[in-house]
C-alpha cells in the first residue's frame, strides 16, 4: 500500500480573518493537514522555524515580505532527513505573499524527490494556490506532481468533507 507523508508549516497567533484579525489557537493549515491525515492516513511532519515570527499579524507580515525579497532560508528546529518509504507527499502551508513560508522550501530542498508524487496545499485569504504549485516544481525535481488544492483559512474548519474527498482523489 502506498505510504502518505503530509508536510506542513502553520501559524498560530493573531490572523487575518475574513476581512478582521483574529486569534487562532490552532493554525489553518494544521486543521487541513489533519483533516488530510484522517481521509488516507500517513505520517504529519510539522515545519518549526527555530526563530518564531512576531505573534502580531501586521509585524510577521513584514517579517515575511523580508524573507520573500531575501530568499531566505530560516534554520528549522527538526528537519526530516529522507522520503525513504513515502509515495505521496502532501506539502502543507499557509500563503505568505503568493507563495508558501520560506521555511517550507528549507525542508524542501534538503530532500530528493525522485519518483515521488507531490500535492500542494494551501490555506489563504483569496490567493488560492498563488504560486506554490510553480514553486514545488522548481524544487521538487524528479517528482510527478498531482492536483493542488486551496482552502480559504477562515473555512479550515468547516471544509472536511471537500477535504478528504480531494485527498483521496489523489492516492
Ligand atoms: C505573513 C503573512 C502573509 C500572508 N499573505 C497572504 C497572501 O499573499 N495571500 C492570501 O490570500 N493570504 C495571505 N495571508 C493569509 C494566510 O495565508 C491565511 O490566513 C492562512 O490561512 C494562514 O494559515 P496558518 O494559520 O496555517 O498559518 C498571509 C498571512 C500572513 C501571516
Amino acid at each position: 500500500m502506498a505510504e502518505n507523508l503530509i508536510l506542513y508549516y502553520s501559524r498560530k497567533g493573531e490572523n487575518y480573518w475574513s476581512g478582521g484579525l483574529k486569534e487562532l489557537k490552532k493554525g489553518n493549515t494544521e486543521i487541513v493537514a489533519e483533516y488530510i491525515q484522517k481521509a488516507v492516513g500517513g505520517d504529519l511532519f510539522e515545519i518549526e522555524t527555530v526563530q518564531d515570527y512576531s505573534p502580531s499579524y501586521m509585524t510577521c507580515i513584514e517579517e515575511a515580505k523580508d524573507e520573500l525579497r531575501r530568499k531566505a532560508r530560516p534554520e528549522l528546529k527538526n528537519y526530516l532527513e529522507n522520503l525513504d518509504g513515502y509515495d505521496h507527499v502532501f506539502v502543507c502551508g499557509p500563503c505568505w505573499w503568493g507563495t508558501f513560508p520560506m521555511a517550507v522550501f528549507t525542508q524542501l530542498e534538503k530532500l530528493d524527490w525522485t519518483g515521488k508524487k507531490v500535492m500542494a496545499v494551501m490555506t489563504h485569504e483569496g490567493s488560492g494556490l498563488g504560486g506554490s504549485e510553480r514553486d514545488l516544481k522548481k524544487i521538487c525535481q524528479g517528482a510527478t506532481f498531482g492536483k493542488g488544492f486551496a482552502v480559504a483559512g477562515h473555512d479550515a474548519a468547516n471544509s472536511e468533507a471537500q477535504v478528504a474527498a480531494w485527498a483521496k482523489s489523489q492516492v
